[in-house]
């Protein structure tokens, strides 16, 4: 049987393994090793009962005596390790409310691609539809289906980027006017579109041009239309994009693919500014598209879209457009 000098060893082990557990992981261990079923204190009150009756109460008080003492050093130990765990988690998962949050950039859509989707909506509001060609054109399409003679100078490298090999037939187009001659051959009249799109000239990057640019032509194809039908669209449109007090004015001017053609002024911020071109489709070009010209009559007519947003904003300078700095979207609210 245990001596009391047992226990009080027993009570004096289970209390520096108490104090040397350093967290409550090894408090564990040493709570199962000095008060578990195969501790040696444990062991002892298990033998209590092979005690003679009058030896079991007072041997069993000593025991009880030893685990209670055992079992408030635990507690204390406990405690102790639960407040420090306490101090450690708070120091390491201090929150400093005051950095800087993270801003995650959203992304936002460029205002040459807003201005064109503005243009979309207000057409198609109109009933039109609008109408998608390749950036690298037949040459057929965006020079001879249009009257623009092989001796053109927009025919020249200097103008126009050719696709090699030389002889290709293919070229970056020069501009949206080829998706007129596409609408024309893969549709019967009435026919209501217009082709935003990007276009391409061996121009430097300037102040005032780009070799990669954006145009919108607008076409349409119908019994009985006008020039009349055409200054109407034409003032519809410029009140869109300049505001209700814009007008449009017509100078007579060449384009080999319409006939008459003219240029077209807006007044905007009292002045005159030069914005597109325009007219009635050419006979031939209907001819080539194999549109009746004796039954149909069209208007086309063709802008810029980097101008339309330059004298609608007073952008000075083209670099700002195609450089993407975000100061310059976010003038026109986009969120990024
Ligand atoms: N395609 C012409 C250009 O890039 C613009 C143009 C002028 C388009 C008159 C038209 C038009 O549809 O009728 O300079």
């Amino acid at each position: 049987m245990s001596s009391e000098k047992d226990l009080k060893a027993w009570v004096a082990d289970a209390i520096t393994a108490f104090a040397n557990a350093s967290d409550l992981e090894s408090l564990k261990n040493a709570r199962l090793a000095h008060t578990g079923d195969k501790s040696p204190i444990s062991q002892a009150s298990r033998s209590l009962g092979s005690l003679p009756n009058e030896e079991r109460a007072s041997v069993g008080k000593v025991i009880g005596d030893a685990k209670n003492e055992i079992a408030l050093a635990l507690a204390q130990r406990t405690e102790d390790l639960e407040a420090q765990r306490d101090a450690k988690v708070l120091l390491e998962e201090v929150v400093d409310v005051t950095l800087p949050a993270l801003h995650a950039h959203q992304g936002g859509l460029h205002p040459i691609t807003i201005i064109k989707n503005e243009i979309s909506d207000f057409f198609i509001a109109q009933g039109y539809s609008v109408a998608e060609g390749p950036e690298l054109e037949a040459e057929w399409l965006n020079f001879d289906a249009l009257n623009i003679p092989a001796d053109h100078p927009a025919r020249t490298m200097q103008d126009t980027f050719f696709v090699e090999p030389i002889g290709s037939g293919l070229v970056l187009r020069t501009h949206t006017s080829p998706v007129q001659i596409r609408t024309m051959l893969e549709n019967e009249p009435p026919i209501y579109v217009i082709c935003p799109g990007r276009t391409f000239r061996a121009d430097e990057l300037d102040a005032t041009h780009t070799p990669v640019f954006h145009q919108v032509e607008g076409l349409v194809v119908d019994r009985g239309i006008t020039m009349a039908h055409l200054k109407g669209t034409l003032d519809l449109f410029a009140q869109k994009m300049f505001g209700d007090t814009a007008i449009t004015r017509l100078r007579p001017s060449f384009f080999p693919f319409t006939e008459p053609s003219a240029e077209v002024d807006v007044f905007f911020n009292g002045r005159w500014i030069e914005w597109g071109g325009c007219g009635m489709v050419n006979t031939k070009v209907l001819a080539a598209c194999g549109v009746d010209s004796e039954i149909y009559s069209g208007f086309a007519f063709g802008m810029g879209l980097e101008r339309t947003l330059m004298v609608r904003h007073g952008i000075k300078d083209m670099h700002d457009i195609v450089e993407g700095d975000l100061r310059f979207s976010r003038a026109f609210g986009v969120g990024l």
